[in-house]
């Protein structure tokens, strides 16, 4: 399975913060924003990454991550000129993705739980569309799943004005190889946009969309205004703090799942400097 991050957008929700610099570059604590989506790729046991950009962005993050080599997994860049919906990200890595299913993640949803990656790996079907839902306070600034009494998928809105659950869908999903053709078939919402939904609803109408709901053990957090982006740093930074472990450290993941080696690691903590980002890869060793 291969895997798509998708950090394009204006980010024009957090203006003058982003106006010349990537939302997915602002920092979440102690590292860049993009780190969390990638690390939820890598704990599903995905690396082979493409990461969607916007033209004026895409030096920046060749430079913070380069083609992944150096932590043994593989990045691969595409860029988006404007922004025009999440689905079309399935049709600028349709080559990437040479038939084959793939994740993707919003490069600004971040996923902590300590059943986070058992439940991505487990809960994955070989075929059809697969997503995550979160019970939400307000359903009406997402994409919300409708399901009948026994639980099953029957509609699927964005953002709903009269929500009919608060089963928000997350910027996760699982598509096997036909999502490329199926995003070339959605026709522009009234916002203008190739939306996801549109997607997802394929998937639903051929009676072959499933869905995992994450539980309260997990948390999913919102980056896109001023106040969700310091919740999110918050959270991150009690969490670590407490315990003394990195949350979506990406040479720690790499590291345990054996893609890096101890002189790998080493390499790169020369390459970090002496902060504590770097002195916690020291830890490792
Ligand atoms: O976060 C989950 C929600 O994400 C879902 O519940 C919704 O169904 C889904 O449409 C999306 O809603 P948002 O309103 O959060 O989407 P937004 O336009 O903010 O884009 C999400 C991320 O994707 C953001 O980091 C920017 C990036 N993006 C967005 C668009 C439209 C792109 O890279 N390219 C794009 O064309």
């Amino acid at each position: 399975m291969k895997g798509i991050v998708l950090a394009g957008g204006t980010g024009s929700r957090l203006w003058p913060m982003t106006r010349v610099s990537s939302k997915q570059l602002l920092p979440i604590y102690d590292k860049p924003m993009i780190y969390y989506p990638i690390s939820t790729l890598l704990l599903a046991n995905v690396r082979e990454i493409l990461i969607i950009c916007t033209p004026q962005d895409l030096r920046s993050f060749q430079e913070l991550l380069g083609d992944g080599s150096e932590l043994g997994i593989s990045l691969e860049y595409v860029t988006q000129s404007s922004p025009d919906g999440l689905a079309q990200a399935y049709i600028l890595g349709e080559k990437f993705l040479n038939g084959e299913s793939s994740l993707m993640v919003l490069g600004d949803n971040i996923f902590y739980g300590a059943s986070v990656g058992r439940e991505l790996t487990n809960n994955i079907p070989k075929s059809g569309g697969h997503i995550f839902t979160y019970i939400v306070d307000e359903p009406s600034r997402y994409g919300i799943l409708e399901v009948d009494s026994s639980g099953r998928p029957i509609g699927i809105e964005e953002k709903p004005v009269e929500p009919s659950s608060n089963l928000a869908v997350t910027g996760l999903y699982f598509f096997d190889e036909r999502a490329s053709e199926f995003a070339k078939q959605a026709k522009p919402s009234s916002r203008g946009e190739l939306e996801i939904t549109s997607v997802i609803s394929k998937y639903l109408l051929l009676g072959e969309l499933t869905y995992t709901s994450l539980g309260r053990g997990t948390a999913w957090l919102d980056t896109g205004t001023p106040d969700s982006l310091l919740e999110a740093a918050t959270y991150i930074a009690i969490i670590e703090k407490r315990t003394g472990l990195k949350i979506a450290c990406l040479e720690e993941i790499a590291f345990s799942s054996g893609w890096m080696d101890e002189s790998m690691l080493r390499r790169r903590i020369t390459k970090l400097g002496h902060g504590a980002y770097a002195r916690y890869l020291e830890s490792l060793l």
